[in-house]
């Protein structure tokens, strides 16, 4: 009933969110401050090669996985740097658990995999004998997020492959980050192009309208302040200062075509020198 309420309220535009906007026209908006090189369209193919990587090797020699083929590249320059190590990963979203046995494969052999899904015929997909477990529960109920962190966490790898509802990536993210990410840790959220098809569409802001703002929060230290307030010797300098646990914890964000991926790092005050 409700989301034939919001659908409704989309249609007419009445619901108050940024993303029907966005929806019902299908046109890209861009500022008028782009030069128009930039923003005059231009015709792109269809990719004539694979990815050329040993994910995507992985990937094609096993079935029942579902991942889009630029995402190889994606994976491989996020998750390379964990290989060399035993690593625990999250994957939200099992579906016919093909991705739980690449992730497997792909990983150090003594890595735990975990895999969350509602559905519960996805329990078969569990290989507990080679660390790939399968938990069922839903990725907007963070008290069943919390017992999976409990039994298995905190993660290297953290990666939402699941309803692609905007409001349940926005409910996980804001589950996991502080306390299953580990601290260098990389948190994936795939398919973010739902964000922009209106049946995904559940929140009055999308995952990527957070995203966006989290681009600002890691700008954060620098709101209302000088540069000399950052300065190495300076009298000016701060010693401290108090930030967001997100402003204070995001190494990066770094968008992709469909995918946003977060590293979790601890910061420190930023600081300039000159000389
Ligand atoms: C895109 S599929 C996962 C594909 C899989 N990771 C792969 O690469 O082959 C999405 C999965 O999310 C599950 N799902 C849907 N809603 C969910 C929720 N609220 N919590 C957890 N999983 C959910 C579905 O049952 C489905 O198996």
């Amino acid at each position: 009933m409700r989301k034939l309420l919001n659908k409704l309220l989309i249609k007419f535009g009445l619901l108050l969110t940024k993303a029907p906007v966005l929806l019902a026209d299908h046109s890209l908006k861009t500022s008028d401050m782009f030069p128009a090189q930039l923003t005059e369209s231009v015709s792109v193919g269809q990719a004539q090669d694979t990815p050329d990587n040993e994910l995507f090797r992985i990937f094609s020699a096993d079935s029942d996985v579902h991942k889009w083929h630029h995402y190889f590249d994606i994976y491989t320059r996020y998750f390379e740097r964990f290989r060399n190590r035993p690593i625990r990963m999250l994957e939200i979203g099992v579906f016919r658990g093909g991705s739980l046995r690449m992730w497997k494969e792909y990983f150090h052999p003594d890595s735990t995999i975990v895999g969350i899904d509602v559905d519960k015929s996805c329990q078969a997909h569990e290989i507990a004998e080679r660390n790939v477990y399968v938990r069922i529960g839903s990725q907007a109920d963070p008290d069943f997020l919390d017992t999976v962190n409990r039994e298995f966490g905190p993660f290297d790898i953290i990666l939402d492959d699941g309803s692609h509802k905007t409001h349940h990536q926005i409910l996980s993210f804001g589950a996991l980050f502080r306390s299953a990410l580990k601290e260098d840790g990389c948190y994936m959220v795939e398919d973010v192009h739902t964000n922009y098809w209106i049946k995904h569409v559940d929140s009055p802001e999308t995952f990527i309208d957070l995203s966006k703002q989290m681009v600002d929060m890691l700008h954060e230290p620098y709101f209302g302040r000088k540069e000399t307030e950052f300065r190495h010797g300076h009298p000016d300098a701060v010693r401290e200062m108090d930030l967001s646990y997100l402003s204070a914890n995001l190494g990066g964000i770094s968008f992709h075509d469909s995918i946003v991926v977060f590293e979790k790092k601890q910061r420190h005050l930023p600081k300039s020198e000159l000389r």
